[in-house]
C-alpha cells in the first residue's frame, strides 16, 4: 500500500467545489428509477442514461471529483465505442466502483441486514483497478425501529466495512467507508443521532482493529435528521448543527473528508442541509456530498428515455451539481434554484 497515493486521490475525491456523483444504482434499483419515468431498463437505456450524465461536460468538469460505478457500467462502451471509464477520465473526474453485493437477512436479529460481498472481494478489486478505478464503495444499511438496531447488527457491519476498507487499501483501492442509518421510520432527530453516534464509535473502533489507514479513506455517513414519518421535521439549522456535532464527537481528523448519501431527502433540503453544515466552517476534514437521488431525480425525470431531451437532462444534472459545489463551500441561496425553475 502506498498511503501517500491513496491520501491523494482522497484529498482529490473531496477538493473544494466539487463532490461525487453516485451512479452506482444495482440493476434492480436503477429498473426502479426508470419505472418511475416510464423507461424500459435494459442494457443499452442505462448505458445511455448514464452515458448522458458523463457528457455533461460542465458538470463533470467543474463540480464532480469522482463517479461511484455499478459493475456493468464499469465495462461498457458509449454508443460511439468509447469506455464509459474513458469518458469520466477525460473530464477529470475519477472512476470508482460499488464493491458490495447488497444486503442478505442477519440470521437471529429479524428486521436486520449484514452486507454481503467479501468472498474473492481481493480479486475483484484488481480487475477493477486494472479497469482504472481509484476508489470504491461499501453501503452497511442500518434500519431504526422497536429494539433496532441490536449491537450484533451494528458491530457485524462495522466489522464487514473494515474488512473492505482493509482490503481496497491493500489493492491501492481508496474504500468510500458507508454506513448508512435509514431515515425511513417515524423517529425523530434525536434517536437518529443517538444510533448514529453508536454506528461511527464502531466503525471506527473496527478500523481501528483491521489498520485500516484512515489519511486514506472517505466516509459516507447519513446525516443527523428526522425520520421521514416523523411527526417532528427538524429545521436546516437544526440538521446542520447536530450532524455537525455528531461528526466532530465521532470522526478523527485524520479522515480527508466526509460525502454524505442523500436518503430519500428532497433536492433542494439535501442542498440546504450540506449548505448549513458548510457556513458552519472551521472543520477539519472535507465537507461535500456523494448523492445519488438528489442529483440524479431532476435529469432522469427531464430525459425521460427520449433522444430529443438529452440536452435538457443534462442542464438539469449540472444545475443539481453547481447547486451543491456551492453547498459545499457555503455559497448556496434558495433564490438560484428559483432562477433555474423561471
Ligand atoms: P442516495 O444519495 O440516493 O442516498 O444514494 C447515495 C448512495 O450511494 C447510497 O448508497
Amino acid at each position: 500500500m502506498n498511503l501517500a497515493d491513496l491520501n491523494k486521490v482522497a484529498l482529490a475525491m473531496v477538493a473544494p467545489g466539487k463532490g461525487i456523483l453516485a451512479a452506482d444504482e444495482s440493476s434492480g434499483t436503477i429498473k426502479k428509477r426508470f419505472d418511475v419515468i416510464g423507461v424500459e431498463s435494459t442494457e443499452d437505456s442505462r448505458r445511455d442514461y448514464r452515458e448522458l450524465l458523463f457528457r455533461s461536460k460542465e458538470a463533470m468538469t467543474q463540480f464532480i471529483s469522482g463517479v461511484i460505478l455499478y459493475d456493468e457500467t464499469i465495462w461498457q462502451k458509449a454508443k460511439d465505442g468509447t469506455p464509459l471509464v474513458k469518458l469520466i477520465e477525460q473530464a477529470g473526474s475519477i472512476p470508482g466502483i460499488k464493491v458490495d453485493e447488497g444486503t442478505q437477512a442477519l440470521p437471529g436479529c429479524p428486521g436486520e441486514t449484514i452486507t454481503v460481498g467479501l468472498d474473492r472481494l481481493a480479486e475483484r478489486l484488481k480487475k477493477y483497478y486494472e479497469q482504472g478505478a481509484r476508489f470504491a464503495k461499501w453501503r452497511a444499511v442500518i434500519d431504526i425501529g422497536q429494539g433496532i438496531p441490536s449491537y450484533t447488527a451494528v458491530m457485524t457491519n462495522a466489522h464487514a466495512l473494515a474488512r473492505y476498507a482493509a482490503l481496497c487499501q491493500a489493492a491501492q483501492i481508496v474504500p468510500i467507508v458507508e454506513p448508512e442509518v435509514l431515515m425511513d421510520g417515524d423517529h425523530d432527530i434525536d434517536r437518529c443521532y443517538e444510533v448514529t453516534e453508536f454506528v461511527l464509535k464502531e466503525v471506527f473502533q473496527q478500523l481501528y482493529y483491521q489498520r485500516v489507514a484512515l489519511e486514506g479513506m472517505i466516509l459516507k455517513p447519513n446525516m443527523a435528521i428526522a425520520g421521514k414519518k416523523s411527526a417532528k421535521k427538524a429545521s436546516v439549522n437544526e440538521v446542520a448543527s447536530k450532524t455537525v456535532k455528531l461528526l466532530k464527537a465521532c470522526v478523527p481528523s485524520a479522515v480527508p473528508g466526509i460525502a454524505f448519501l442523500s436518503g430519500g431527502q428532497s433536492d433542494e433540503e439535501a442542498t440546504a442541509h450540506l449548505d448549513g453544515m458548510s457556513r458552519i466552517g472551521g472543520l477539519p476534514w472535507g465537507l461535500t456530498f456523494s448523492y445519488g437521488r438528489a442529483l440524479q431525480a431532476a435529469p432522469q425525470k427531464t430525459w425521460s428515455g427520449k433522444t430529443d431531451n438529452v440536452a435538457a437532462a443534462q442542464q438539469a444534472f449540472t444545475h443539481r451539481a453547481r447547486m451543491n459545489s456551492l453547498a459545499s463551500k457555503g455559497e448556496w441561496k434558495a433564490d438560484l434554484e428559483k432562477k433555474q425553475a423561471a
